[in-house]
């Protein structure tokens, strides 16, 4: 399982720092909330964690981010392969111009995996991959992928038509879908129920609280209702300092800092 060790990250914008010393220990196996105020950095925090960042020209970077011990800003690194350990759920979906069956079927073709893995009981490393898919097998992963984002009884009878077709709250399930296609051990979520109305968000969220016993969950959320529902370790930001982290019962029942204090009281917002 892939640990994730911050160390001393900071990020800027041109001349606005927007991180400030960062180190953490992100815990494995759990839903981890990263919360705060609008613009303290939640975002930045998450996408210095598979290098999304280097996708601005005029952001600087130092410290250190470690994947499984690998610190991933070093030069050599195989941004695709730290991508596929640690996959992203967008804030909104944005299902490929396809059929519901190949948007699912895309991740593990793009990838390479073709093999099954997940079904023959492996993930990384299996002999499978790579190796040539059936059209049956296609079909279990899809069917499996779909039932683990919680979506496969709702699309089971429609999968030829296209994803576009799907409500927003079942576009976003085939987005995590996708996501848990490409066979990642840590999945980054960014505001990802922020649009979808109350019911759509629960379904994402159950499907949150039933992958946690194998992937580790990042999710950035600005609603500390669903921090308390859904969080086990609690990350506050504010204003790009990380003031507290800690478990989430901890985090509510006994906030050590001011501020945390007056952010979980809805003093400051
Ligand atoms: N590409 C960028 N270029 C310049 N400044 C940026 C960029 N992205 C973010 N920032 C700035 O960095 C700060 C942190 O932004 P970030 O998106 O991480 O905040 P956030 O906590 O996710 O906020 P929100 O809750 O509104 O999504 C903000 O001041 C923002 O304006
Ligand atoms: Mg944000």
């Amino acid at each position: 399982m892939s640990r994730i060790e911050i160390n001393e990250l900071c990020v800027s914008f041109g001349r606005n720092p927007v991180l400030k010393n960062i180190s953490l220990s992100i815990p494995d196996r759990q839903i981890i909330c990263i919360i705060g105020p609008s613009g303290c950095g939640k975002t930045t925090l998450l996408k210095s964690l598979n290098r999304l960042l280097d996708l601005n020209e005029d952001v600087s970077i130092t410290g250190d981010v470690r994947v499984d011990g690998q610190s991933i800003y070093q030069s050599r690194l195989d941004v695709t392969a730290l991508r596929k350990k640690v996959g992203f759920l967008p804030q909104r979906p944005y299902p490929l111009p396809m059929s519901i069956y190949d948007n699912v079927a895309f991740g593990p073709r793009i990838h390479g995996l073709d093999g099954l893995n997940a079904l023959s009981g492996g993930k990384a490393g299996s002999p499978a991959a790579g190796a040539k898919t059936s059209r049956k097998d296609k079909d279990r992963l899809v069917e499996h992928y779909l039932t683990l984002a919680g979506l496969w009884d709702e699309v089971k009878d429609r999968l030829s038509e296209p994803a576009a077709k799907l409500s927003i709250g079942q576009q976003q399930r085939l987005a995590l879908a996708r996501v848990l296609s490409i066979e990642p051990e840590v999945i980054l979520a960014d505001e990802a129920t922020s649009a979808l109305d109350p019911i759509s968000a629960r379904l994402v969220e159950n499907q949150f609280r039933l992958l946690k016993k194998d992937y580790t969950i990042i999710l950035v959320t600005h609603i500390l209702r669903q921090a308390r529902r859904l969080g086990d370790y609690i990350v506050f930001l504010y204003m790009g300092d990380l003031v507290e982290h800690k478990p989430a019962a901890e985090f509510f029942g006994d906030p050590s800092d001011e501020k945390t204090k007056a952010y979980v009281n809805g003093d400051i917002s």
